[in-house]
Parts: C-alpha cells; structure tokens; sequence
C-alpha cells in the first residue's frame, strides 16, 4: 500500500469518525465496525448498520494501555499484567467503567471491554483520533465476522461511511475476552490470547464462563453463522455425511483439510495447521455463502492446544451447538 495514500486515509477516517459517522477498519482479529466511543448518537449508528440488539456491550478500542484510567473505574493489577504482556494484541479486558462511558457502549452494564489492537493500520488509526473507538466486528449481527475489507463491503455495502483496507487479517478469529471485574478472572469468550497463556502471567487460575459467572452478554450459540446449515463431525465420518445430504438433493460443502474424493460435494479447504485453519475458517463460511450452500459438514479440529480452543468454539458456534452441548471431538476418541 502507498504510504501517502494511507496518510491520506487514516486523515479522512478520522475526520468521519469526528463528524459521528462509522469507519470500518482492519484489526489483527477481524474488521472492526468503528464510531467514537464517547458520541452516543454516532455509536447508535453502530447498532443500525449491524442490526444488532442495542443490550450488546461494544469494545472500545484504544491506542495504549496509559488510556485505560480514561476508560476504567479502577485498573486491578491483574489489568496491568495482562495488557503490558499482550497488548497490543488479540486480547479484550472487561473492567469496572469509568464515568462518562455512554451506556451505549457497555449495554448498561457497570462494566467495559477494552482492547488495544496491533494491527498497523489499527494503531495508526487510533493515534490520530486521538480517542476511544467503539468497535463490534463489521458484520450484520448473527452473520460470520469479517476477515478482509471485502467482506465488509459485502455485508455492509453503503451502511458503513469508509472501509480502511487493511489486508487479509492476520489471526482471523474475534479477540480472547476476560473479565477481570469480579473476584476471579473469568475467559468470557476464548481467542488466540489462550487460558494457559493468561494463566501464567497472572499466576492464578482463570475460571471458564459459566463457572458460576454470568455468560458474556451476546454470545448465543449462533453467533457466527453463515447462511448454509452447519454440521460438526469428525474426520472419519465427515465425507459420509456429506455424501448422504448432497444425496438428498442438497448443495454441500466439506470444510476439511483433506479434499474429498466424491464428485459433487464441494471441498471448502482448510490449511492442515491450526493457526492457519484460524485464520481461514471465516473466508471459507463466506465462501459458503458465496456458493450458495445448504450445508456445509465440517470437521472439528483435535487440537485444543493455542488457537485451536477457539477454533473449536467458533465452529460450534457456527452450527449452532450452545457451550454444554457435545459435538464430534467430544464423541470421538
Ligand atoms: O477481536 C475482536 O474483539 C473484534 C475486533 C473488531 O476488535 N471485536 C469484536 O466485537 O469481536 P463484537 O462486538 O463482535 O464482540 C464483542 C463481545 C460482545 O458480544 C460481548 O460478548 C463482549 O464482547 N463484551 C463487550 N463488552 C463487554 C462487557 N462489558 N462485559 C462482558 N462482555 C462484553
Ligand atoms: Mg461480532
């Protein structure tokens, strides 16, 4: 990309974002919906575009950590620890919220999610707003986030004032999320930032949503869902499946790392490693939408290790599976 022209973009997005219009921007995770965080009239334009409930607390998104006082009520210790070992990066800290924080932005709750993003176009984004950016993923509610600034345009079209186009994103799935508000630390929603990783900065046990903790407000199980009909299976039965929908007169795509060898049935792809798969998985639940699928069969990735938590919870997300509800590398050895 020139330099001078994006100069020349982050200049103008940040004049749209002064004047209350919505900006969406590329972060390391996914696309980020943006409006100013302090203009409530700008951050219902938030809700309009998506057409999402307006009880779902945004992330606000900040240049650095020394802002987080402008944000939070009180910044625990277990904040600073976290955010000087992964910020920036793929991690979201929900705290108690400081006065003046719309209650637009929090749902109404007493508390914030925070983030400080490390995508370039990101930080340099925030530098020159000089302020918070209230920022869901630049989606319609209920559909697969955005992972390129096409898929923005495509879900949004001329509901969003400018797309910054940032490139493919680099993690591909929706930032870790941990509450630190409450006694314990709780992982509200799983991410590339994982429960080891936060466990062995903060030296202490991170509890699992649901542990006795109040789920994170919007995280219903079709959180993440493209149009087709999403199914989970192991590797061994995926192809079977496949074969008995496509049968059945429906179009299915397999999501898998191996190609099937089964005329018909159309093979979405995965990359073998989890990091990559991570990266992927929402480009091919947009292609799917793109095909035009019925049903997509996925396989459930065996590694839970890193990303590979989250992988599996946006999968199971995807096909609509709430947080108790086995699937296939549960039933599989
Ligand atoms: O990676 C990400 O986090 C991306 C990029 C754009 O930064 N953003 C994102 O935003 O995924 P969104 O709105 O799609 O998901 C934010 C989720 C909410 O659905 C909610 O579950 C949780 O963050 N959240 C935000 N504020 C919260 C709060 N105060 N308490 C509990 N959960 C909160
Ligand atoms: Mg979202």
């Amino acid at each position: 990309m020139n330099a001078t022209l994006q100069d020349a973009d982050i200049a103008r997005a940040v004049e749209l974002l002064r004047a209350g219009q919505l900006v969406a921007f590329p972060t390391e995770t996914v696309y980020g919906l943006g409006a100013n965080a302090r203009d409530a009239a700008a951050v219902a334009k938030i809700f309009a575009a998506k057409g999402r409930p307006a009880d779902h607390p945004l992330i606000v998104h900040i240049a650095s950590a020394r802002a987080l006082p402008l944000w939070a009520a009180h910044v625990p210790e277990a904040a600073r620890r976290l955010a000087e070992a992964f910020w920036p990066g793929p991690l979201t800290l929900v705290l108690p919220r400081a006065d003046g924080v719309p209650d637009a932005v929090t749902g109404g709750l007493s508390t914030v999610g925070l983030r400080v993003p490390r995508h370039p176009v990101a930080l340099a984004l925030l530098r020159a707003f000089d302020g918070g950016l209230a920022a869901p993923s630049a989606n319609r509610y209920g559909r697969v986030s955005p992972t390129s600034a096409a898929h923005v345009r495509d879900g949004l079209g001329d509901r969003v004032d400018l797309v910054l186009d940032g490139g493919r994103c680099e993690v591909g799935l929706e930032s870790t999320i941990v509450d630190l508000s409450g006694d314990v630390p709780v992982l509200l929603r799983p991410g590339a930032v994982t429960q080891a990783m936060l466990e062995r900065v903060l030296g202490e046990r991170v509890h699992p949503a649901g542990e006795g903790a109040t789920p994170a407000p919007g995280r219903k199980p079709s959180h993440y869902a493209p149009r087709a009909r999403v199914l989970l299976a192991s590797d061994a039965e995926a192809v079977s499946l496949a074969r008995c929908f496509h049968m059945g007169g429906a179009r299915v795509g397999l999501l898998s790392a191996t190609a099937p060898m089964e005329a018909g049935i159309d093979w979405l792809g995965l990359p073998p490693d989890t990091d990559a798969q991570a990266r992927e998985l929402y480009q091919r639940l947009h292609d799917a939408d793109t095909l035009g699928l019925d049903i997509v069969v996925a396989v459930v990735p065996r590694d839970h290790a890193g990303i590979g938590e989250a992988l599996r919870d946006r999968l199971r997300r995807a096909a609509g599976l709430g947080d108790g509800t086995p699937d296939a590398s549960d039933l599989s050895a």
